[in-house]
């Protein structure tokens, strides 16, 4: 089997991780009989600085007929960040329609968690990646006098809520069978009960998952105290946001999540580190690869190569069970090739 993907490392660390995950992926898919066919990509900052622009206006086309695109991150000091996020990866995800993005969050043995209680935590944030809070809806109005005027409005459609719906009861068949709806349908009345009555309508097709509604507030206070008890967390695009950076921390920090943007039935899907280009540890040889590697290990899975995928995250799981072999960000004194070399060593 022959899986053709597209790797843009993009600025800062993105290209150390990157680097350090596409061995492991390739051993792993290797192991399966299977070859990854890689393009390589030099879409970013420096393209941006070269040319003018961080990718060619044809973008999408190029990468279209990709089963998946492995991306690093974006992001450099002499840069304005917008010209680069949106001028690549938003810019990106929105040319692919890339409706849903999932944020797979677990603790790991060995490695320390923000909380006591948050060993054993394993949950998955469907997070709604196109309208919401963040529709671009709205204008300000009377610039610099008393009476400015900022609107914004959130904008929620059956359609979207239907796709990114169906998606995450059909990732809660895969996994425990339960789901949560995030909303906040008490105070908002109208975006927020729509969600509720869609999701309602798609639960009654997957009589196997539990689903039940909870207030975004509630949700926040319970991934603190009793995180280990949630599964699916079904989310709108403001609300996946926030909480998909709290799991994160709660379970070993921004260098161990990864994340997927996929549009549901189609490829290619954008798999990368919820992270960014950490321009504070470029060049020092020690940012954690493992949020990139998982994403690798998503973009496997997706594309046909579950056993693959099982085999990178095993071997993560092994690695880190080495305090030697951590990162300064999870404490300890390893460098992103040693943390790198355990990781390949562990795929035998
Ligand atoms: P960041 O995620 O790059 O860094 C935040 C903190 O986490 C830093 O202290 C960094 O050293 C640490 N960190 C992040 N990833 C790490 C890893 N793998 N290993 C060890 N430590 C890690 O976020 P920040 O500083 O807000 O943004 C830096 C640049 O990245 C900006 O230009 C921003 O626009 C861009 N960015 C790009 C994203 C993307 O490409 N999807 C996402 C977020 C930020
Ligand atoms: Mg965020």
């Amino acid at each position: 089997m022959r899986v053709r993907i597209a790797v843009i490392p993009g600025d800062g660390i993105g290209p150390e991780v990157v680097a350090a995950a596409l061995p492991v992926l390739h051993a792993a898919a290797r192991a399966e009989a299977a070859e990854l066919d890689v393009l390589d990509l030099d879409w970013g900052g420096q393209r941006h600085l070269d040319t003018g622009s961080p990718m060619p206006e044809d973008a999408a086309k190029i990468i279209s007929d990709r089963s998946a695109v492995l991306f690093g991150a974006v992001g450099r000091p002499d840069v304005p960040d917008h010209e680069l996020v949106w001028g690549l990866i938003i810019a990106l995800r929105q040319q692919l329609d890339l409706a849903v993005n999932l944020r797979p969050v677990r603790s790991w043995d060995g490695v320390a968690t923000a909380l006591r209680d948050a060993h054993d935590v394993d949950l998955l944030i469907v997070r709604e990646n196109t309208e919401g809070e963040y529709a671009g809806v709205g204008g300000r109005v009377h610039r610099g006098r008393p009476g400015e005027l900022g609107v914004e409005v959130a904008v929620h459609s059956r359609p979207v809520i239907e796709r990114a719906a169906r998606h995450a009861f059909q990732a809660a068949q895969g996994r425990s069978g339960r789901l949560a709806l995030v909303t906040k349908s008490n105070a908002m009345r109208f975006g927020y009960t729509l969600w509720d009555a869609v999701v309602d309508e798609i639960a009654a097709e997957f009589p196997d998952v539990e689903c039940e509604h909870v207030l975004v507030d509630a949700m926040a206070a319970r991934m603190i105290q009793k995180p280990r008890g949630l599964d699916v967390l079904l989310c709108s695009n403001l609300f996946g946001d926030i909480l998909s950076d709290l799991a994160a921390v709660l379970a070993g920090g921004m260098g161990m999540a990864p994340s997927a943007n996929v549009a549901p039935g189609r490829t290619p899907g954008i798999y990368e580190p919820v992270h960014g280009s950490a321009p504070d540890i470029v060049g020092r040889g020690v940012a954690n690869p493992v949020a990139c590697m998982l994403s690798g290990a998503m973009l496997l899975e997706d594309s046909g190569l579950p056993k693959a995928a099982a085999r990178v995250r095993e071997a993560i799981a092994e690695a880190l069970r080495d305090p030697a072999n951590h990162t300064p960000d999870l404490g300890g004194t390893g460098t992103t090739e040693r943390l790198a070399s355990a990781v390949l060593g562990g795929l035998g």
